[in-house]
């Protein structure tokens, strides 16, 4: 039995652990969730007593009673708990972003490799049934090669409404806005889906008065081969509105649509007529007790990426998105900041 702990007792941990639970009773995977840690004891103990785990002081006695932890902290407490399980060689899923800026990033991605512990990155976007759909019809070249994206990412500024935390309108514990707390999950697929970007420009604006945590970013990628791609990542007051992604791809031969970033479905547009394209969940997904609606659609994504992170450890493999991965995103981020500091020049990726 794999013994599975929690840093952090928020809503992203509460994700994690729902479906780490589901799939636990549905026999999918062999863990037990033993231990949780988090400073607000409120949020421990109910975390704790939902998932039959003890609330303990501190990441040290976390680490001392799991085998794996899942790092759901806010963000620019991420490193220190990575760093804290890497030197125990306990196995780290770590969520996104890693780190408040790059070169943290970049040491936290050096320190799993050394440590050679199993660690994965939460870019869950890349288990949603609709975005591999998506990526598929890329390189099937069904539809003829790919022109460009339109990619429109926008949520209410999550220190209201279901977020119960405002640590995202301070800086120095997001490393920004909306561009790197949301948006990194859509740089990270948009390169899932269409490959490298070679060149980015980028502006950002802020709104609603929060230093350097940008609410408006909007950033236009060039990838290989003359593709490109325009973002669009807004965190509005609408608190009516859902997270809510809608993803337009052009191709030589037709276009692709989605509007839940989820399980679609995709839409598709050709010479020949319109298609929907629906994009289930796994089987072993879809027979999970994951309840219904809206919370039990999103769990999808996220047991998808779990229980990769644990057959990965079970099996003594590695499993993606990796550090290395995100480390790449956070180029990305990095470089859409850069170029918006400088008033939307070019920068060129590397
Ligand atoms: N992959 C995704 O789709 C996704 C979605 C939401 C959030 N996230 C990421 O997950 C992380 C947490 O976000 P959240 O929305 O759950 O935040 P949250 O505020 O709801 O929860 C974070 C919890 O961590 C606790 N905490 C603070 N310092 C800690 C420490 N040193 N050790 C242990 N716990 C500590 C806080 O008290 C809080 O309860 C962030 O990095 C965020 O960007 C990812």
């Amino acid at each position: 039995v794999l013994r599975v702990g929690f840093a952090g007792a928020g809503i992203i941990a509460w994700a994690h652990a729902l479906g780490v639970q589901a799939m636990i009773r549905a026999g999918v995977v062999d863990a037990a969730v033993v231990a949780v840690h988090d400073p607000d004891e409120a949020r421990a103990t109910g975390f704790a007593t939902a998932n039959g785990a003890d609330a303990v002081a501190s990441i040290d006695e976390l680490l001392a009673r799991c085998d794996a932890v899942w790092v759901c902290t806010p963000t620019a407490a991420h490193r220190a708990v990575v760093e804290a399980a890497a030197s125990r060689a306990k196995a780290v899923f770590c969520e996104k972003p890693l780190h408040t800026d790059l070169a943290g990033a970049e040491d936290m991605a050096r320190i799993v490799t050394a440590a050679g512990v199993p660690a994965q990155v939460g870019l869950v976007l890349r288990s949603a049934p609709v975005f591999r759909a998506l990526r598929d019809l890329v390189s099937s070249e069904e539809l003829g090669p790919p022109m460009t994206a339109v990619f429109r990412d926008d949520q209410y500024f999550p220190v209201q409404g279901m977020y119960a935390s405002t640590w995202r309108g301070d800086v120095d514990m997001a490393g920004g806005g909306c561009l790197i707390e949301h948006s990194i999950h859509d740089l990270d697929i948009l390169r899932f889906c269409l490959g490298e970007v070679r060149e980015l420009s980028a502006r950002t604006a802020d709104f609603s008065g929060h230093p350097g945590v940008e609410d408006l970013a909007t950033v236009q990628l060039q990838f290989d081969g003359g593709v490109s791609a325009q973002l669009v990542s807004v965190w509005h007051d609408i608190t009516s509105r859902g997270s809510t992604r809608r993803v337009e791809v052009f191709f030589r031969g037709g276009m692709a649509w989605l509007e839940d970033e989820f399980t679609g479905p995709l839409h598709l547009q050709t010479s020949a007529g319109s298609e929907v394209r629906a994009c289930p969940p796994p089987p072993w997904v879809r027979d999970l007790p994951l309840g219904g609606g809206e919370v039990g659609v999103a769990l999808c994504a996220y047991v998808e990426a779990d229980r990769a992170f644990l057959d990965a450890v079970a099996h003594g493999r590695s499993s993606e998105p990796s550090f290395a991965e995100a480390v790449i995103a956070h180029r990305l981020v990095d470089a859409s900041y850069r170029s918006a500091a400088r008033g939307g020049v070019p920068v060129t990726l590397g």
